[in-house]
Formats: structure tokens, sequence, C-alpha cells
């Protein structure tokens, strides 16, 4: 057998079509859409990631702004301009890309954003909505795993989720997703004594932890659907993710490829966050 590929690419032109189209609703109503993104530093990684965030605004319609500053910027610096983007009413989202240079406060930058716009869904009170069911703006990376899950029809009650990751960015808000579609779930870690016997009794594996090989076809029950974030390099410098694609692949009913995969949906759901800013913003 060899699994379905759930492709990252192909679901996420379709979701940016209908972001387009909502976009020229509401831009008919008066309102563009806006996200201000916000570097600090130059950090290789980070460059390539706000700009391709700054090209989805662009071709689905938003209005977008890219603010870099020097690594050498100062909190305080920084700070205000984070207040001064709350106050905007032209931007209803706000994205500062992490990681920050290490005399900045990453946690403090994130509080600092009007929970209305924090489109990353970092903030404390994003993360309190999501545990507590309530409206509020989900970390995208996750939230484009709940798409990815919903495009195949995929039914999560009652199903065993098990993720590999605990971060605050994917790991625990993936779990908090499944555990709101009535999934049971388990959240592994570095300190989980047997990983394998968790993921062998596991119908749906998130794995999450930025190490390519941590999941391997003997650790997966047949028909499992595999969803894959990481994003490592291998031996030959091209990109892979956490889980062995080629081995996994014959056991797994469905999974995502690296590149191709969960990667375009994160940037897929930072527009969706962005436009339903706006939408409230002018409702
Ligand atoms: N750094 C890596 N991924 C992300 C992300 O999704 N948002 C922000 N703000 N920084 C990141």
């Amino acid at each position: 057998m060899s699994a379905h590929i759930i492709d990252g690419n192909a679901l996420s032109r379709q979701l940016r079509t209908e972001v387009a189209a909502r976009v020229q609703a509401l831009k008919a109503k008066g309102v563009t859409p806006g996200l201000a993104v916000v570097l600090v530093g130059d950090h290789p990684a980070s460059q390539v990631y706000v700009r391709n965030k700054v090209k989805a605004c662009e071709d689905t319609g938003l209005h977008s702004v890219l603010e870099k500053y020097e690594a050498s910027m100062s909190e305080a610096t920084l700070l205000a301009r984070v207040a001064a983007l709350n106050q905007d009413p032209s931007i209803h989202g706000i994205l500062v890309q992490l990681p920050l240079p290490d005399h900045i406060d990453a946690h403090k930058v994130i509080e600092a954003i009007s929970p209305a716009k924090d489109v990353d869904g970092f903030h404390m009170a994003s993360a309190g909505a999501l545990m507590t069911g309530m409206p509020g703006f989900w970390p995208c990376t996750p939230y484009g795993c709940m798409k990815m899950l919903e495009s195949i029809g995929y039914e999560l009650r009652g199903k065993h989720a098990v993720v590999i990751g605990r971060s605050n960015i994917v790991g625990k808000p993936m779990a908090l997703m499944l555990l709101q579609k009535n999934a049971t779930v388990t959240i592994c870690h570095s300190a989980t004594a047997d990983l394998k016997a968790m993921t062998l009794q596991a119908d749906v594996i998130v794995a999450a932890v930025g190490k390519r090989g941590v999941l391997t076809a003997d650790m997966i029950k047949p028909g499992a659907v595999v969803l894959d974030v990481g994003m490592n390099r291998n031996d030959q410098g091209k990109l892979c993710g956490d889980v062995d694609f080629a081995g996994v692949q014959q056991v797994a009913s469905h999974i995502t490829p690296v590149p191709g995969g969960v990667g375009p949906m994160t940037i897929t759901m930072l527009l969706v966050n962005t436009l339903e800013a706006a939408e409230r913003a002018s409702n």
C-alpha cells in the first residue's frame, strides 16, 4: 500500500482562492485587510519566511507592510512599534517574526500585541481562548494541520491522536484542537519513555519535533494518518521532515510531504487569520 499524499500546495491554492474572494468582498465595503510583519535582525531563515508571507498577502489582495530593523534595536523601541501598530486602523494583523535577538524578551513583545490583531495566535489570550473553546486566533501551523485533516474528510471523534512535540507554537495547540474535535489525545515529548508504544496505538500522528527520522515505518499502525510538521535538512542538504517519508508512506493511509505539505498551509492560515481579524474589526 502506498499512502495518499495530502498536497499542501494544492489545498493552499484552493483556500487562497477563497481568501482572495473574501478580501474582494471586504474591499467592496471599504476595508482592505492589512498585515504588518516585523523582522528584527538578519536571521537567514526568517528573511525567507517573511518574504513568503508578504508575497502571499500580495497574491491574495491583502495589504502588507514589512518593517525591518537592525538586530541592535532596543526592546523599548520594538514595544513602541508594536503599540503604534495596535493603534493603526489599516493594520488588522501583527506578526513579529521569531526568533528575536537575545536582548529582547520575546514573551513581552508577544504580550504587547493586541489580542484582536494576534494573527499568529501566540498571545496568552489566544492560547486561553483555544483552551476554553472561545473565539480567538489559532496558531497557523496546527490550524493548517486541522484543515488538512478536514480536506480528507477525516472524522476525529473517538480516534486516538498522538502529537509528538510540546511547543507552545505547534504541539500544545495541536493537541487542544484535536481534543476540541473529540479525539483522544496523547502528547509525547523528549522525556516520553516509549514513543513507539504510543505511536503504534495512534490513528493520527502529528510529528512536530524538528528532528529527522523521529517516526519510522515500524512505529505506526497500518492505515494511520501522518502529518509532518518538521523542517530539517538531510545529509545532502535537502529539505526533509521529522518522518521517514519513504518508509512510512508504505504503511500509512495518508501522509503529508516535506516540502509541499504543512509548510504552505502555515502561511495560508496566516492569511485566513488576518482576513478574519479584518472582518471582525469591520463588524
Ligand atoms: N518563526 C518561525 N515560524 C514562525 C511563525 O509562524 N510566526 C512567527 N512570528 N515567527 C516564526
